[in-house]
């Protein structure tokens, strides 16, 4: 694998004119030819549509086309890509398979963030050039390319309405929206009333009977002194 362009201080770096045949045109460059050829179709070429993703041959988002067939651009160097024919994403359409591809990813709105996006339309479109629509097992091995996003369900999906297999029941990326109602529960707290029946204070009055004491008047016996007057002996 080619160093990532980095220079140690005070190295020589041969600048070389290199041309490339890029999505049918002859494109001229000066640049170090040992620097992944990655780099050269972005920051030489100007062309943006190829992506790094981890730069460890893994990926696959910077899949060009080099005769035909898909490749790692960041697994080559610029001198390994002069006098090839390569193309690029920003060619793709004028592909027949291509361009049905892309009208499908449109279609079933394929991507998600689409970082990964281009690497997978070159190597589908690859896949297609061959004719007749595709399994799921000949997808799955064509198709190596990662997506972070999970997008692959949609993708085969594409591939397939592309193929000319119609459109897809399924397009089971979409993650289904789950409405959860929730239903306050309504708790009506019914409030024990107690009455309390106070006992109403019977307060009986017994109106004291009136006695009528009829205290009889004592007769105070009279007593009548006798003087007896002792007569003379
Ligand atoms: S950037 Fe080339 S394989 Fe990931
Ligand atoms: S769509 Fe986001 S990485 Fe594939």
């Amino acid at each position: 694998m080619p160093q990532w362009g980095v220079i140690e201080q005070g190295a020589h770096v041969e600048m070389t004119v290199m041309k490339f045949n890029i999505n049918g045109k002859s494109v001229t460059v000066d640049g170090d030819p040992s620097m992944p050829f990655l780099w050269a179709v972005r920051d030489l070429v100007g062309l943006t549509g190829t992506k790094y993703g981890c730069g460890i041959e893994i990926c696959r988002a910077c899949t060009v086309w080099v005769d035909g067939s898909p490749e790692k651009s960041c697994d080559m160097s610029a001198s390994e890509a002069v006098g090839r024919t390569i193309t690029t994403i920003e060619g793709l359409s004028a592909t027949p398979a291509g361009a049905k591809l892309q009208q499908a990813f449109i279609d079933l709105q394929v991507p998600q963030c689409g970082y990964c996006q281009s690497g997978m339309l070159m190597a589908a479109t690859r896949l297609l050039s061959g004719g007749g629509v595709p399994s799921d097992a000949q997808i799955d091995s064509a198709i190596g390319n990662i997506c972070a996003c999970g997008t692959y369900p949609r993708v085969k999906a594409a591939i397939k309405k592309a193929a000319g297999a119609g459109t897809p029941v399924t397009t089971p990326t979409t993650k289904p929206t789950t409405t959860t109602t929730t239903t306050r529960s309504t708790t009506t707290t019914t409030r024990a009333t107690t009455t309390t029946t106070r006992p109403r204070a019977t307060t009986t009055t017994t109106r004291p009977k009136a006695t009528t004491t009829t205290t009889k008047p004592k007769t105070t016996p009279t007593t009548t002194k006798t003087t007896t007057t002792r007569g003379d002996d």
